[in-house]
């Protein structure tokens, strides 16, 4: 078999239209616009309404994402969506957004690795294309962390925003794609940013209500210490395993958790900012989305184009960390129309009759046994 590659051909994104200011945040908790932006860099983020959710805001990004790369989401093999505020903890939020989008032929899964969890799917998802077990993917990264945040805690509410961003990876034998990827993890310092109560080990009760354990807990100066070193060390790592050197990388869009952390990082392998693309002055912190909306608005700001090399690196919560390099080609030159609006409808369509059988189904399976 000759070699496979999986390109990145579509790109889409998604956040509320609802702001949360500094000015905002400074008058729910003891802080400051002048503190936030001297630690953080972060401005203002966007908030999902009440109407909004994980799924929601990663079928938008998703449908966008399919319209860029001309694809209809019944070509889809499969679905990753990467989230820590899944909308269950089971069913996955990708089934949903398999659901809602009509992609017939998928399998969908979530995945767990917090901010680095972008980049682990985008691993995952390329190596499958890679490997000749399926043709197109659709990676998702979605976030409505302002569900799991305690407004009342300044360490952390004035990091997090919502909002979802994807991308559609396509098999093709032309060089270029996602070249290599890094993936690490350090689960002893787990407990450095967990949400502790609500799965298994701490299930829900009105005490773990009553200490906050539902809540985002974060040591922020550790997390600090820790992504100031791998952040540096991920990106040499991709772009020495694909034989190349940070000269030849024209774009390094990292996690967008703290302007200060990126600035350690990025002066720590000597790129100039002006290589590095930020916008967390107006989202914060979006987790796991905050690679794909970053990607989305350097495409938009000319910033990223066919041919240029791009390392995407974060690190986050179990503690992860990770990296890709990739060669950047955009959609492939097959055009044909596609439309959001349809797909949705029909997908509404199919999930209902889908429903209707299995009600119908039920009804005569029962009839049937009593006799
Ligand atoms: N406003 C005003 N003062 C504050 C605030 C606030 N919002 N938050 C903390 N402070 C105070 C602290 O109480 C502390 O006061 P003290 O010295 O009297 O105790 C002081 O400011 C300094 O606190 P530090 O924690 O040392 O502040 P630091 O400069 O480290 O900045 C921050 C805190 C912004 C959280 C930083 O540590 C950080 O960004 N860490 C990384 C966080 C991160 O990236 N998390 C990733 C999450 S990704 C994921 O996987 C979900």
């Amino acid at each position: 078999m000759s070699p496979r590659y999986a390109h990145v051909t579509g790109w889409g994104m998604a956040v509320p239209e609802k702001i949360i200011t500094n000015q905002d945040l400074a008058k729910m908790v003891d802080t400051t616009d002048e503190w936030i932006v001297d630690r953080t860099g972060i401005r203002q983020r966007h908030v999902a309404d009440e109407h909004q959710t994980t799924a929601s805001l990663a079928v938008e990004a998703a449908l966008r994402a399919l319209i860029v790369a001309s694809l209809r989401p019944s070509d889809l093999d499969l679905i990753i969506v990467s989230t820590s505020s899944p909308e269950h903890i089971f069913p996955a939020t990708a089934c949903l957004v398999q659901d809602r989008i009509g992609a017939t032929k998928a399998g969908a899964f979530d995945l767990s690795a917090a901010c680095t969890g972008f980049v682990y799917a985008l691993t995952l998802a390329s190596q499958a294309i890679k490997s000749g077990a399926i043709q197109n993917a659709l990676v998702i990264g979605a976030e409505t962390l302002s569900r799991l945040t305690d407004w009342k805690d300044r360490n952390t509410c004035i990091l997090f925003g919502d909002g979802a961003g994807a991308f559609i990876l396509q098999a093709s034998e032309e060089p270029g794609g996602v070249l290599t990827s890094v993936m690490r993890s350090d689960g002893s310092g787990g407990d450095l940013l967990s949400l502790p109560a609500g799965g298994s080990r701490h299930p829900t009760t009105l005490q773990t209500v009553y200490d906050g354990l539902h809540y985002i807990q974060m040591n922020g100066r550790e997390v600090f210490r820790f992504a100031t070193r791998v952040m540096s060390q991920a990106t040499r790592e991709a772009v020495d395993a694909a034989q190349l050197t940070l000269a030849d990388v024209q774009l390094i869009v990292p996690h967008q958790a703290n302007q200060r952390i990126i600035e350690a990082a990025m002066r720590g392998l000597d790129i100039p900012m002006d290589r590095v693309m930020m916008n967390l002055e107006r989202y914060g912190n979006t987790s796991t989305a905050s690679i794909p909306i970053a990607t989305c608005e350097a495409i938009n700001q000319g910033r990223l184009k066919p041919g240029d090399n791009v390392v995407f690196v974060a690190f986050g919560a179990g503690l992860t960390w990770g990296s890709n390099l990739v060669k950047w080609s955009g959609p492939f030159p097959v055009r044909r129309k596609v439309s959001p609006r349809r797909f949705r409808w029909l997908a509404r369509l199919r999930s209902w009759l889908a429903r209707l059988r299995r009600h119908l189904e039920g009804l005569i399976w029962g009839r049937d046994r009593s006799i």
